[in-house]
Order: C-alpha cells, then structure tokens, then sequence
C-alpha cells in the first residue's frame, strides 16, 4: 500500500469509527417501567421478600405472626397488609414505612383483581 492509500484508508477508518461511536454511546440506566396490570408475580413478590419476610418469612421470624412467601398468603390478608403499610402509628415494616411508590403497587395490585401472573 503506497503512503496516499493509507492517508485514505486511515481516513476511512477515522469516519466510520467516528460514526459508530454513536452506538457504543454508555446510556443511563433506564427505570424499570411499571407493568400495565400488577401482578403478585411481576411486583408484589419482590415487594414482599425485599420489605416483609425477613420476618413474615416461612417460618416466622421476629414475632411476625404470618408468613407472606406465596400468593394465597398474601392475597389472603391483602387488605390487613394495605392497612399496616399506610399506617403511621402501626407501621410495617415497623422500622418505618415503605416508600408511597411501593404501597401504591399494593393497591393497584388490589385494585387489578389480585392476580397471581
Ligand atoms: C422486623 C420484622 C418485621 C418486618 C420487616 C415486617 N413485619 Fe409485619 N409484623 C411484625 C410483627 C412482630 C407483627 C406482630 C405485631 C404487630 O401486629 O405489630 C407484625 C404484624 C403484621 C401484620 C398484622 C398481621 C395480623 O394478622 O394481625 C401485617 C398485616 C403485617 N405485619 C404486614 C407486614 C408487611 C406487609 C411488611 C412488609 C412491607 C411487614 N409486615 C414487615 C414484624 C415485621
């Protein structure tokens, strides 16, 4: 290859590399969207297990009284469950009340229908 072809080709090289850069471009981590429909399986599950069975596990722990590891548990004591997220004076977790995102999924899940998937 004579010295102009190189100018050339390392020009080539030059352009398209800088065209594909566009694509190798670091993109923020896009937020996790909410599903349409709220599912025990798609949010309400990692709700639980990141939040609640660390002492409502199986077994118990902690004094909890009930486990929430499986759907028909929780759906079962769903409307207990909304009372003591949302409450300030009985809270649970008891450490504190989880964020208005999450307790909101928990409605929505209610007023979805309580579905498993
Ligand atoms: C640090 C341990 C702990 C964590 C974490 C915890 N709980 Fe509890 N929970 C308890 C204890 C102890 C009781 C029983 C005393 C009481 O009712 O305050 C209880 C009681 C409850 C009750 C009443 C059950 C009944 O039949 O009367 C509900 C509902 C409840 N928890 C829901 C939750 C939910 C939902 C979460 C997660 C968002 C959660 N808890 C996290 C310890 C915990």
């Amino acid at each position: 290859m004579n010295f102009k072809n190189l100018i050339y080709v390392s020009a080539i090289s030059l352009l398209l590399l800088n065209c594909s850069g566009d694509s190798d471009e670091v993109t923020p981590p896009t937020p996790t969207p909410t599903p349409a429909t709220i599912t025990y399986n798609n949010t309400v599950k990692n709700i639980m297990s990141g939040n609640c069975t660390s002492c409502h596990g199986t077994p118990t722990t902690n004094g909890a009284p009930v486990s929430f590891t499986t759907f028909s548990q929780v759906k079962t004591d769903v409307d207990k469950i909304i009372t003591r997220i949302n409450s300030t004076t009985n809270p649970m977790p008891p450490s504190g009340l989880m964020g208005q995102s999450n307790r909101d999924l928990i409605q929505k899940w209610k007023d979805d229908g309580l579905l498993e998937n």
